[in-house]
């Protein structure tokens, strides 16, 4: 079996978590992915919540799975020299520095088209192009700026940032479709082009539904959220919905047995118009399915707070996998909440790879979560992070075929950040 990305050749000057999210992937689909870092310190992440003193963090191994390390000090001219010839044979060159970065080392677009009209640039920012250009982001900057926050969370709380990193990794999903896609029109132009995935517009779209209810707004109350049956008036903007759903079967966060002590003895409850009769019969209920009250979607919108309050009454006489065993065997939809520990836990996740095992020479193994797409002829195991600067040598032997003076010259300008790993030894 071959690899889906075989013989692109990646330039990944990323850092964080969105631009490594995006090229983490490229690797998996079987890019050779080389990491640029500078010298000495590297990815920022490498430190960042460390659980181990002195090892790469968890944040960083598990977002630059199966990429190659060189260490290069780009402000240094040497550093420059070999990013320029990492950009000559690289097909891709992704970053995610703050705006501005990248034109202050001199790499604009029209420098790096005329080192390789071939490549492809792309980019992660936080803000299209506008009034907020400029801003330097993070996650839940983007969360909030992108339409998230201010619809998560309860009507009468805070806005919220939630778990998932829509902001960061999110985006690094989207620019990593735009890479390909990319590469794919190169097939038929032989251009290049560059690639911006914006971490607002890319937050945004994963509320799209939330602009559909903007819009729906004007022509009347959500009825699908629990306010309406509420009787409480909806102003002029997307309000928080709870754990209402966003689609068209309405559904809530239930207790279930043990929700007194377990913070995650819950589980999502979908009253699907379609399983109406079995959602009834299930919950002891089967007067609903004929009264009038109850037996048509549109008449229930109203009472979903006695819908689900009367399930929950059920749901609590159960544990939450108690529950979904019942409610699957009427094709009922559910969803228990699943702490990361019970996710940790479970053995199917790591039979098709979604959760991976990876060992590491300073912190032994760890967990990491595999690659989420799966391709049915793309043969890559996850391997673990590479150490910092650990295929500085390699890159430039094998990669860049430099001869050794050529490489006993750089190095001595303190590019590669030899000098700077001597000094502290
Ligand atoms: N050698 C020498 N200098 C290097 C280098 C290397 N290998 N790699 C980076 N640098 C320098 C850059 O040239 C820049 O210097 P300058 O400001 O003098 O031009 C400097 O490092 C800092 O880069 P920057 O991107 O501004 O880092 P930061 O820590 O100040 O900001 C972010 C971090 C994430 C806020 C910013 O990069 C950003 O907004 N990125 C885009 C949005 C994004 O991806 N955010 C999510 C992150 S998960």
């Amino acid at each position: 079996m071959g690899k889906a990305l075989d013989g692109v050749r990646v330039l990944d000057f990323t850092h964080v978590q969105s631009g490594p999210t995006c090229t983490q992937l490229l690797a998996w689909f079987g890019a050779d992915v080389i990491k640029v870092e500078r010298p000495g310190e590297g990815d920022i992440t490498r430190s960042q919540l460390r659980d181990i003193p002195n090892v790469d963090s968890l944040y960083f191994t598990m977002l630059n799975s199966n990429k190659r390390s060189i260490t290069l000090d780009t402000k240094n001219p040497e550093g420059k020299f070999v990013l320029e010839e990492l950009i000559k044979i690289c097909d891709v060159m992704v970053e995610n520095f703050a705006p501005g970065v990248l034109d202050r080392m001199g790499l604009t677009w029209e420098r790096i088209q005329s080192i390789n009209p071939k490549i492809i640039v792309a980019s992660v920012k936080g803000f299209g192009p506008g009034p907020f250009e400029d801003c330097k982001v993070y996650e839940n900057v983007a969360q909030c700026t992108g339409g998230s926050a201010s619809t998560t969370g309860f009507r009468d709380g805070l806005p919220l940032v939630t778990g998932a990193q829509i902001g960061d990794s999110g985006t690094g999903l989207h620019l990593a479709l735009g890479i390909v896609t990319a590469l794919y029109q190169r097939t038929l132009t032989g251009k290049g082009q560059r690639v911006l995935a914006a971490m607002q517009d890319s937050v945004l779209n994963l509320c799209r539904v939330k602009m559909r209810d903007q819009q729906r707004l004007q022509h009347g109350p959500l009825q699908e959220f629990s306010q309406f049956g509420e009787g409480i008036p909806f102003g002029d903007a997307v309000p928080r919905s709870g754990n209402d759903s966003g689609g068209g079967q309405p559904g809530r966060i239930l207790k279930c047995k043990g929700w007194e002590t377990d913070p995650n003895a819950y589980i999502y409850f979908i009253t699907q118009a379609q399983v109406w009769k079995q959602v009834c019969e299930v919950i002891g209920k089967p007067e609903w399915v004929e009264d009038p009250e109850f037996a048509k979607p549109a008449q229930r919108l109203p009472k979903l707070n006695l819908i689900f309050g009367t399930i929950e009454q059920w749901t609590m006489t159960k544990t939450k996998f108690e529950v979904m065993d019942i409610l699957n065997k009427f094709d009922i939809p559910c969803g228990p909440i699943l702490s990361m520990k019970e996710i940790a836990e479970d053995q199917s996740l790591y039979a098709t790879g979604t959760l991976v095992n990876v060992d590491h020479p300073e912190r032994g193994t760890y967990i990491t979560v595999g690659n989420p797409i799966k391709l049915s002829d793309n043969d890559v195991k996850v391997e673990r992070s590479p150490l910092l600067g650990e295929h500085t040598d390699e890159i430039l032997t094998k990669v860049l075929k430099l001869d050794k003076s050529r490489i006993d010259e750089i190095k001595a300008s303190g590019a590669t950040g030899d000098k700077v790993r001597e000094a502290a030894e």
